[in-house]
């Protein structure tokens, strides 16, 4: 199979799991754009009642050009199941994400949730988080003394660039420091230290905060849990 048609049978497995009248967080990413289409078909062809909080600037039009109802974080009484995307995930359920930038929206929407369930194809799944670089999201006032301090902490920092070399702003106007890390040994420790530092505005350590992760692979799908 494809890794797009692993993608295909992630999104569709995670669009069943929406239940009608409720309200939904959508995350970002290649794999969550199965799970829009997938679920746009859904609410159209079972006439479903669901509204729907986006993560990302890229994912609000994606589920407004799909004619998913969109309504703002603030205006819900709470976000019943979010689907998102990892970048990489570990045997607790701890992961890495930010790979799209969206890092900071997605941990707000994930918090604000009742239930994550996080769509990975297995080849993100490892024991110890750290192959991918974790994204961290900074203040750009100022990050270049936080990029020395990370470099000298040995986390080899680096800033995260477009194809012609520009640091790239989030949604929010921030940028991003990727720490080029292979191996995170204690990511609490990690995630504590970034917290405290001034001019980091989010991390892309998401810990303890899936409850079931569906991975899917060429023989199916498989659930991990909490
Ligand atoms: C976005 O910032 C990330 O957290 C994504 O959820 C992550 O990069 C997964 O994306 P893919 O499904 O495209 O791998």
């Amino acid at each position: 199979m494809s890794k797009n048609d692993i993608k295909q049978q992630i999104g569709n497995y995670a669009a069943k799991l929406v239940q009608n009248h409720t309200t939904v967080g959508l995350g970002t990413g290649t794999t969550v754009s199965y799970f829009l289409v997938a679920l746009a078909q859904r609410i159209k062809k079972e006439h479903l009642d669901i509204v729907g909080v986006t993560t990302s600037e890229k994912t609000t039009l994606s589920a407004k050009e799909l004619g998913i109802r969109i309504v703002d974080i603030d205006d819900t009484d709470g976000i019943d199941l979010t689907i998102d995307g990892a970048d990489e995930v570990d045997t607790y359920l701890n992961g890495i994400k930010g790979g799209g930038a969206a890092l900071l929206m997605e941990k707000i929407v994930a918090k604000n949730s009742k239930e994550n369930v996080w769509i990975v194809d297995e080849s993100k799944v490892h024991n110890i988080l750290g192959s991918f670089p974790l994204p961290v999201e900074v203040v750009p006032f100022g990050s270049g003394r936080l990029y020395r301090e990370f470099a000298l902490k040995g986390l080899n920092p680096r800033y995260r660039v477009d194809n012609l070399g520009r640091r790239i702003v989030t949604d929010a106007q921030h940028y991003i420091i990727d720490l080029v890390l292979d191996v995170i040994n204690n990511p609490y420790e990690l995630a504590q230290y970034l917290e405290s530092r001034v001019g980091v505005v989010e991390h892309g350590l998401f810990l303890g905060i899936a409850n079931r992760v569906i991975v899917g692979n060429d023989d199916g799908i498989e659930v991990l849990e909490r």
